[in-house]
């Protein structure tokens, strides 16, 4: 028996409906009169924990910290773009929120910045590359055993490579769909285990209807094609697949999934970045008549967008906080687009 099968039930009975307590692995046993020392088997049976006990002693083990009760999130691709406004936005409303991310030191760098932005610990950094099935599995373990759980996934991390489809080739198509499509079902597989294995604890004490969410960073390239940029758009029109498919098998787990399809964001790193941002590569590529410098590329694309202008990680937040907010609603592709996508 492993820690990480033992911890999300032991969270998952401290739920009061809304919250449950962080519980976090510690490899040593211990005892004392807060502490309940018993085998991994009945750690597994268990019904409920008193609320005087503050540790779960698992013979042979360790031991399991039950802490405060607190909400916790997991951001991929946490460490810039979107994910990091995303992060910052979970922070603010109150969420401890792991930054998992490839770049393991820009994660680092930023969950430091944020602790000491809260004074306290607010955040924390995970390695994961979402494309490799035991780089995400590690990930989740790492998560379990320093929280127990977690209430909300964030399925963030993406990548976009764009090219002609008479062009483009195959090692490129590829790797996008890799990270964007197959990534998405790679940390679902693992995520979804645990929230199960959380909420049927929950379910068994529960006070109120709790349930987690996973949530998928679609784009507006998953609700129409994206010229020149096939690879991108078929995987996130497959992303939006895979969100009803395990929407309609997670409900009976207490697990909501759905799509979030935000516009471009200009201010990002994947459009403004100076030397490989989408605005110099669209100038130096003549991809919009006329353009002379990045800012005409910028107003081109801001002059598409009913609303006039990108998306904001602030937008997506917001449609964020209402999926999570909304209990009855799963399976859905909800567009963040000022109005330049509408649904038909
Ligand atoms: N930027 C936009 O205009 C826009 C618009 C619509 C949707 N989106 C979507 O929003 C999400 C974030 O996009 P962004 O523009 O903020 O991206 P970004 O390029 O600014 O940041 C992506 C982050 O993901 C990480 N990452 C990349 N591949 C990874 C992998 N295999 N495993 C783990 N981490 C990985 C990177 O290190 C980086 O920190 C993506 O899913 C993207 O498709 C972006």
């Amino acid at each position: 028996m492993k820690a990480e099968n033992i911890a999300p039930v032991l969270r998952g009975l401290t739920f009061n409906g809304e919250t449950g307590a962080v519980v976090c692995f510690d490899a040593a046993e211990s005892e004392g009169a807060d502490v309940l020392s018993l085998t991994a088997d009945a750690a597994l049976e268990l019904e409920k924990i008193a609320s005087n006990i503050k540790r779960v002693s698992v013979k042979g083990l360790g031991s399991f910290v039950i802490g405060e009760a607190g909400r916790v999130a997991v951001v991929t691709g946490g460490a810039q773009g979107f994910g990091a406004g995303l992060v910052r936005q979970l922070v603010k409303n109150g969420y401890f929120v792991f930054i998992a991310d490839m770049n393991l030191k820009g994660a680092e760098s930023f969950a430091s910045e944020l602790n000491a932005e809260n004074k306290k610990d607010v955040a924390s950094a995970v390695e994961v590359n979402v494309a490799d099935e035991a780089s995400v599995e590690k990930m989740i373990d790492q998560i379990v055993l320093k929280t127990g759980g977690l209430d909300l996934f964030v399925n963030n991390a993406g990548v976009l490579k764009a090219g002609s489809v008479k062009e483009q080739n195959l090692a490129d198509f590829e790797f996008v769909t890799k990270v964007n499509y197959t990534g998405y079902f790679l940390c679902v597989k693992y995520v979804s285990r645990v929230m199960a294995a959380q909420n049927t604890a929950a379910i068994k004490g529960a006070k109120g209807e709790y349930y987690a969410d996973i949530i998928q960073i679609n784009s507006k390239s998953g609700l129409e094609g994206s010229k020149k940029n096939g690879a991108y758009a078929g995987g996130k029109f497959g992303g939006i697949g895979l969100t009803q498919s395990f929407a309609l098998e997670l409900v009976t787990d207490n697990i909501k999934v759905n799509s979030i399809c935000p516009g471009n964001f200009f201010e990002g790193p994947l459009w403004s970045d100076p030397d490989r941002g989408l605005f110099v590569q669209y100038l130096n590529t003549g991809k919009v008549p006329g353009a002379k410098t990045v800012e005409d590329v910028k107003a081109f694309y801001e002059a598409k967008v009913p609303m006039g202008r990108g998306c904001q990680p602030e937008d997506i937040a917001k449609a964020l906080f209402y999926l999570v907010d909304q209990k009855y609603e799963t399976g859905q592709a909800l567009p963040v687009t000022g109005g330049q996508v509408m649904l038909k």
